[in-house]
């Protein structure tokens, strides 16, 4: 799907006339034909303006602005303003206002301040909409509808009694019968036995750790409530305007709302992605989410609707793009599948509290550094039409699940996880760095394709999944797994019988012991605990402590994976694991502990922990060949040298193309449709050998030998 008429990058931001004079709206829209502006995010925070009493609206202001946007050529991505309800409902509705889990009803005077259950906000949010699709039905400029912004960004949970008589009817729905529920819960532990649905509470503060499965199902109810009021809303605008696509701007690596069951209900997936250039990993940060939102609707493009020019201004410190760097992220973002660059904010505010955030106008206005980076950027854009609706090919697919994600950060150890796709972030960067495309799915999506499959971490056993894997592995996949994975099943109960549930046959191994090691033995060092001196403490001295460590010392067996490290670099360098180290045994013969482990022949160990570890002689990385492919395993979390090297053996496995891997440090490459992109993220001007074709961004042939400038990029059209 082609968002613009015209078939062009989508280029522009976040706008907000209704907070300017109209002098300044006359300038602005000269100022985005300069900038090469073609769509503009109006309205979104725009609620008080546009329903100034309850049920009295005034559209005047809008039209207007829609109006002259249309005489300008630029399309309107229209919101529908509920973002921020006004001070009347506020006032008039207390019961609307979020309550905190400390039980503390959350002001008003910044904005998000609603309950998902507010039958109040509800209702009026629909209205707005509604109102504002029969308002704009007809108007040329519009072309998408943004539905409110970030949901649930500030207010991912509310804990007030309309939300837990809410929680009480959707757990009845899901469980049906009380003690199904006690079942799953796993009640019985610390009395917390119920013998009806409306007995039960929103996990608000709590004396100690929370039933973490009722806390999972609360997160679970959260989003579902959420997602109710986007779909509230959509349904009156997809009724009014058929053929207007609906959007709600995503954010990322966001895991309170789950966003591949979101995206089943919005038609272009869009998202808000603010990288902090003060870290190297930023760029990565840049292609990983780029990619995640690819991957939510099987490769569709999708649209950067929020990015900042210069620099944000929440962080503490917050670093500013470093020259050409925002142009540069804008081009990653296309080639990884972007059909829009769009930006917060158009202009940067006045006042308030986003004030110093950049925008694509700066306070100093066209004297500023960043005019003419937002100039350049869309004369780029302008350029890059051929891209659209393009798709990237990738024959590897890194596998990521958000209640896994969630599961892991709830449950109570082993140790502390955040609720991200750490993991599944690290192997993704490991395949970049080497240039190899690389598609992010769903355990529903589709595997066939996919020659090497990445499973980073699925902490919950997903038995359907699991015979998809084995499936595809058959058929000629390389499959890998890592640890923690099929540790639990979908209510945070443990997998009983070993870990890995349901992958043990394909993997034909079971987890029967994690040994996670504590390198935050630092906090220790002012206590006695922690000190030793070893003139007198006899005892103490003799006492070893090789859990303090952040790392596993590997040793490595098998002869494919010494060459590949033998490529990484010589002297060959010896992989890691992390703090996560586990037992491993042979899922047949494993029916009690022998140490050291015993394997049979089927399951062969490519790499063991090193014998300086209590897991010494332990499988830390297994293979098992499974029909025309493979199932691997890793029982650590690898470090970067070991990651690297297991790529390159699974790639060479999987006949993945890794031509791209050894070009100059700092050169991204992706090939998106017809266009091949060079992205040179380095401080260097980069000689780059057999490039040929037409690059769209400087308009000029290259005939074999191209030099990439620092921190830019060239966009190829192949002559074949
Ligand atoms: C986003 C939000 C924008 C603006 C921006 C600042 O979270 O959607 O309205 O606040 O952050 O970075």
């Amino acid at each position: 799907m082609t968002i613009l008429p015209t078939r062009d990058v989508c280029y522009g931001g976040d706008w907000n006339p209704d907070q300017w004079p109209a002098q300044t709206v006359a300038e602005d829209i000269e100022l985005m034909k300069e900038a090469g502006v073609n769509l503009v995010s109006l309205a979104i925070f725009s609620w008080a303006k546009l329903e100034p009493k309850p049920g009295e609206y005034d559209f005047a202001w809008l039209r207007d602005i829609m109006d002259r946007c249309h005489e300008a050529g630029i399309f309107v991505d229209l919101a529908t303003g509920t973002a921020a309800p006004p001070v009347w409902m506020a006032r008039n509705n207390p019961e609307s206002l979020p309550v905190n889990k400390d039980g503390v009803r959350l002001g008003f005077g910044s904005r998000q301040q609603y309950c998902p259950s507010s039958r109040e906000y509800r209702s009026r949010s629909k209205a707005l909409a509604r109102a504002l699709a029969e308002e704009f039905k007809d108007h040329p400029a519009l072309v998408m509808w943004h539905v409110n912004n970030e949901y649930a960004c500030h207010v991912p949970h509310c804990y007030c009694d309309v939300c837990e008589a809410d929680f009480q009817d959707w757990l009845r729905d899901k469980y049906g019968d009380i003690s199904a529920l006690n079942d799953a819960w796993n009640t019985h532990f610390w009395a917390q036995v119920y013998s009806d649905f409306d007995q039960i509470y929103v996990p608000r503060t709590m004396p100690t750790i929370p039933n973490s499965a009722q806390v999972l199902d609360f997160w679970r109810f959260s989003d579902s409530q959420i997602l109710k009021l986007y779909l509230g809303e959509a349904e009156q605008l997809r009724e009014v305007t058929p053929g207007i696509p609906v959007t709600t701007n995503f954010m990322g690596e966001f895991t309170y709302l789950d966003y591949r069951e979101w995206a089943k209900h919005v038609d272009v997936v869009s998202d808000d992605s603010y990288p902090d250039p003060a870290l190297p990993g930023a760029a990565h940060e840049v292609a990983f989410n780029a990619d995640l939102m690819r991957g939510l609707k099987g490769g569709q493009p999708f649209v950067l609707m929020e990015q900042v020019t210069s620099a944000v201004q929440w962080r503490p410190q917050n670093t500013v793009k470093r020259p050409g760097q925002f142009e540069l992220w804008s081009l990653s973002r296309v080639a990884h599948g972007a059909d829009g660059v769009m930006q917060f904010q158009w202009r940067q505010s006045p006042g308030g509290a986003e004030m110093f955030h950049g925008g694509m106008v700066h306070h100093s206005g066209k004297k500023s550094r960043w005019w003419s980076e937002v100039v350049k950027l869309g004369g780029s854009l302008s350029n890059l039409a051929p891209v659209v609706g393009g798709r990237v090919d990738a024959k590897v697919a890194v596998v990521v699940d958000t209640d896994s994600a969630r599961a892991r950060h709830l449950s109570c150890g082993p140790n502390e996880a955040p609720a991200l796709f750490s993991a599944a972030r690290a192997w993704h960067r490991s395949l970049w760095e080497k240039n190899i495309a690389t598609d992010i799915i769903g355990v529903e999506d589709d595997l066939a394709g996919y020659s090497v499959i990445v499973v980073p971490e699925l902490f919950i056993d997903y038995p359907k999944f699991a015979a998809r894997l084995q499936v595809a592995a058959e058929n000629g996949a390389h499959v890998l797994v890592t640890a923690p994975s099929g540790v639990v099943n979908p209510t945070l109960r443990a997998v009983l019988g070993g870990y890995l549930g349901s992958l043990s046959d394909l993997l034909g191994v079971v987890v029967t012991d994690y040994a996670v090691h504590s390198p935050d033995a630092a906090k220790w060092a002012q206590s006695d605990l922690w000190m030793v001196d070893p003139r007198v403490d006899r005892i103490t001295r003799a006492v070893e402590t090789p859990g303090v460590v952040d790392y596993h010392d590997l040793e490595v067996r098998s002869a494919a994976l010494v060459r590949a490290l033998e490529q990484v670099g010589s002297p060959r360098p010896a992989p890691r694991g992390g703090v996560w180290g586990e037992y491993v045994m042979a899922t047949k013969e494993a029916d009690q502990f022998t140490d050291p482990m015993w394997l049979n022949d089927e399951v062969e160990v490519v790499a063991q922990f090193a014998p300086e570890s209590d897991l010494g002689g332990w499988p830390a990385i297994t293979k098992r060949k499974v029909g025309k492919g493979a199932a691997w395993y890793v029982a650590t979390d690898l470090d970067a040298v070991g990651r690297d090297a297991l790529v390159r053996v699974l790639a060479a496995y999987g006949r993945v193309d890794m031509s791209a891997s050894n070009l100059p440090d700092g050169i991204e490459v992706v090939k998106r449709g017809v266009v091949t992109f060079y992205l040179n993220h380095s401080d260097r001007a980069v000689q780059l050998a057999g490039v040929t074709g037409f690059d769209l961004l400087s308009q000029a042939e290259a005939t074999g030998h191209a030099v990439v400038a620092p921190r830019s990029a060239m966009a190829i059209v192949s002559r074949e």
